[in-house]
């Protein structure tokens, strides 16, 4: 990877390791929406936008938050190299097309927090399966909620029998009006199921259980055509922590920001043993998505909504190969 040598002043192996973290990062059905253009003085993010979800996604606002996952994930590993990052978000519209650059602030002796959170990056999984009885205690909430305040956001927990009540009302009705929606499901159906050699898509490894009528909340089926494959009477557990990612406003900066703080969020549930998978269908239906942030009050944009809790492991899912998220030119021999 020889042209990679010279972006921020590293060699081509870290530059290469710095953008493999960044696609660690999780994506909406693994669509991996995310470019990089390497100059000499900067990285910049850009957004994939070939590899965007216009039915389940129409203003790209997850595909942001996604993007916001990845630059999480690239602002740590140059940590872990020693590399202050200076990032800058940018405007919706500006003339590179980037959403964000990260140029070298310096140096810095990464804390420990920031290594745990790098080492997490790898083993971090969207995990679907049933988890165990066992709640998440205050200590684990206390972490998680902080993770997202360090990031300039916030981490709504869904706490009391009524408001998880409703927030399980907004995921079923959601969930519904996004079935009868062709394009919908059409697009889960291109990144589903068994497509071999694929570098992006949920495999059925990763799929977690299929739905059953029981099923108290309605996840995301990524088993489109398949048998039942759970044991009849094996239900989710009665009550999982639900979470909301909050924005403190609107628009692609702060979509960009709430996916930086998502994935902190993630990350250190990773770093306390604790698992995490998505139900988005709420903030997905604009309509729903209207009503949960009524629900919230006015002040916070609801950005993404996350299942957390104790389970077994999971299969990673695959990546595209790093050559294939460079953006040409990639001068970075000056
Ligand atoms: C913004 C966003 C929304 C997501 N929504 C869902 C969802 O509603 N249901 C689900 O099962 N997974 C959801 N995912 C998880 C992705 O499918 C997952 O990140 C991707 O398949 C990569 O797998 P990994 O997270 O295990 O690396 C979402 C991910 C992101 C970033």
């Amino acid at each position: 990877m020889a042209e990679m040598i010279g972006a921020l002043g590293l060699a081509s192996e870290q530059v290469e390791r710095v953008l493999r973290s960044a696609s660690l990062a999780p994506s909406v059905h693994n669509s991996q929406p995310w470019r990089f253009r390497l100059l000499p003085d900067r990285i910049e993010l850009h957004p994939d936008l070939s590899r965007k979800l216009p039915a389940t996604d129409p203003e790209n606002r997850e595909l942001r938050l996604s993007c916001g996952a990845a630059l999480f994930n690239l602002r740590i590993a140059l940590q872990g190299l020693g590399v202050r990052p200076l990032v800058t978000v940018l405007p919706d519209q500006n003339p590179s097309g980037a959403l964000a650059t990260v140029r070298r602030g310096g140096t810095l002796k990464p804390d420990d927090e920031m290594l745990a959170l790098l080492k997490a990056v790898p083993t971090r999984r969207t995990n679907r399966r049933p988890f165990f009885e066992s709640g998440v205690d205050s200590r684990y909430r206390h972490a998680l909620v902080r993770g997202a305040e360090l990031e300039r956001a916030w981490l709504h927990i869904v706490g009391s029998r009524e408001e998880v009540a409703r927030m399980k009302g907004f995921v079923r009705k959601a969930h519904r009006i996004q079935q009868e929606d062709p394009g919908v499901r059409a697009e889960l159906d291109a990144f589903t199921g068994h497509r071999p050699g694929a570098t992006d898509g949920v495999p059925p490894a990763s799929a977690g259980a299929r739905p059953e009528a029981q099923d108290e909340w309605a996840f995301r089926d990524f088993h489109p055509g398949q048998e039942h494959d759970r044991l009849s009477g094996k239900d989710y557990e009665s009550n999982p922590l639900v979470a909301v990612v909050c924005s403190y406003y609107d628009g692609a900066l702060a979509e960009v920001q709430a996916g930086q703080a998502m994935q902190r969020v993630l990350l250190t549930a990773t770093t306390l043993g604790l698992s995490a998978s998505f139900m988005s269908q709420p903030v997905e239906v604009r309509s729903v998505r209207e009503e949960l942030r009524r629900s919230l009050g006015s002040l916070l944009v609801p950005q993404t909504v996350l299942r957390i809790g104790f389970s077994t492991p999971v299969p990673a899912t695959p990546r595209r190969p790093v050559a294939e998220l460079l953006m040409e030119p990639t001068i970075s021999k000056g």
